[in-house]
């Protein structure tokens, strides 16, 4: 397993199913899943799943992260405040394939309490199959960087 083919995935209580189903399936791609978990439905903070599964990514230890959460919000601005993520809430294809073809995006977020799960499979593999185009995007890529120092 190498960081280049490792996939993190984190949700709070209300996307644990949801986040299960998606890991398989990202398994089922081919890719390693890392997933934080957590595994029991108490009432969790989405904060601290957010901002645990973007460590991983801002470190190298992942190449991507995919958080969950009801609506995928809570957990993509967690994600965001961590140095290095890009993540976007996505609840449509177009949208997922664009976060990495113009954004770079390192996370994607999905709202367990938005989109079903065929949906949200369909979301994972656009995000998962597009590349950043690089050029004219990189430039702006690299504004959005330029906003943390
Ligand atoms: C939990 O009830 C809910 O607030 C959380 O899953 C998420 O939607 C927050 O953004």
């Amino acid at each position: 397993m190498t960081a280049d083919n490792r996939i993190v995935l984190s949700s709070d209580h209300a996307a644990i199913q949801l986040r299960q189903v998606v890991a398989a399936h990202i398994a089922m791609r081919g890719w390693a899943v890392v997933d934080i978990g957590p595994t029991t439905p108490e009432s969790t903070d989405y904060p601290k799943h957010g901002e645990a599964a973007a460590r991983l990514v801002a470190s190298g230890d992942c190449r991507f992260g995919v958080v969950l959460c009801g609506t995928g919000q809570g957990v993509m601005m967690a994600a965001n405040k961590v140095r290095g993520v890009r993540c976007g809430v996505c609840a449509d294809t177009f949208s997922a394939r664009m976060i990495r073809r113009h954004n770079d995006a390192n996370m994607l977020s999905i709202g367990a309490r938005v989109v079903g799960e065929g949906l949200a499979l369909d979301i994972v593999d656009a995000f998962l199959t597009a590349e950043f185009e690089g050029g004219r995007h990189a430039a702006r890529v690299e504004m959005i960087r330029a906003l943390e120092e």
